[in-house]
């Protein structure tokens, strides 16, 4: 895989897994759009990276509001004039609660970012690859997209969604060159399963990462790297033919 003069598009960048995404397709050559609503995280990613000037740009952006979304697409296209591939990896946990106890506020906010987030961006970054007749789109769904999962009902309804969001706009953009599919980790390595870990066992997180871990086959947690490296292959011409598919990356969790 290669992606030398390729424009990728990555929200929730200063992440981990969007951090670790950027610097993959970064050293196969790619330059970089990073958005954020975490500014001062977006700053210390290139730092970590050491990306150079005309190597990427970042956009400080909350992607639940469109007026932002329009925003980094037109910022990302006055900059490098295209957009090959777009990472709508931006998504929040919210609070932990079951659902008697979940305030509307929690539920507002993760259909806000997680659901309206992902659509916004598939609403505007879709026409600027249509007219290259090109582009592959890979949508942050999550095991949580494909079943329940105590405790984070509005995470879980948003995963869920994320995947009908995916089924339907490569459907809908079969025939123009544009490409969409869904990616669906497991518990990975990552600041939000340490929140997970914390809302569903206050007193004692290890004991809910254990919990966790024995629902995973291979019996771990997976890495940041190893989401990036399907999203990778998911983004290159070597997937050609693959269209509003759902992909897990979860250690064999959704095979039992
Ligand atoms: N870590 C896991 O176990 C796991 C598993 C399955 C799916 N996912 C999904 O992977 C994606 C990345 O998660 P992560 O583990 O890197 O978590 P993370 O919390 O490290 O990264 C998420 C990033 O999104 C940003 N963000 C949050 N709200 C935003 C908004 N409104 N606008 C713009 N940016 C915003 C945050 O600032 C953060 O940098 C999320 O969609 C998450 O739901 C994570």
């Amino acid at each position: 895989m290669e992606f030398n003069g390729k424009v990728v598009l990555i929200t929730g960048a200063a992440g981990e897994i969007g951090e670790v995404t950027a610097k993959l397709f970064s050293e196969l050559g790619a330059k970089l759009s990073l958005i954020d609503l975490d500014r001062g995280g977006l700053r210390e990613t290139v730092t970590r990276l050491g990306l150079g000037e005309g190597e990427y740009i970042t956009v400080p952006a909350d992607v639940s509001r469109e007026d932002e979304v329009k925003n980094y697409v037109r910022k990302t296209v006055e900059a490098f004039g295209r957009i090959d591939v777009f990472f709508n990896n931006a998504g929040i946990e919210g609070k932990y609660a079951l659902i008697k106890d979940n305030p509307a506020e929690n539920l507002d906010r993760v259909l806000n970012v997680n659901l309206k987030g992902v659509f916004f961006g598939l609403k505007h970054v879709i026409p600027v690859m249509m007219e290259r007749k090109s582009g592959s789109i890979i949508n942050t769904s999550s095991v949580a997209g494909l079943g329940g999962f105590p405790g984070l009902s509005p995470y879980v309804a948003s995963k869920h969604a994320v995947i009908g969001l995916t089924k339907t706009a490569a459907l809908e953009y079969a025939g123009t060159g544009v490409r969409v599919n869904a990616i669906c980790p497991a518990p990975i390595n990552t600041r939000m399963m340490r929140s997970v870990e914390k809302g569903a066992s206050p007193d004692d997180p290890q004991s809910a990462q254990s919990r966790f871990t024995h629902m995973i086959p291979m019996g771990r947690y997976g890495e940041p790297e190893e989401v990036a490296n399907l999203v990778l292959f998911l983004a290159s011409d070597l997937a050609s033919y693959i269209n509003g598919g759902v992909y897990t990356v979860d250690g064999g969790m959704k095979a039992t």
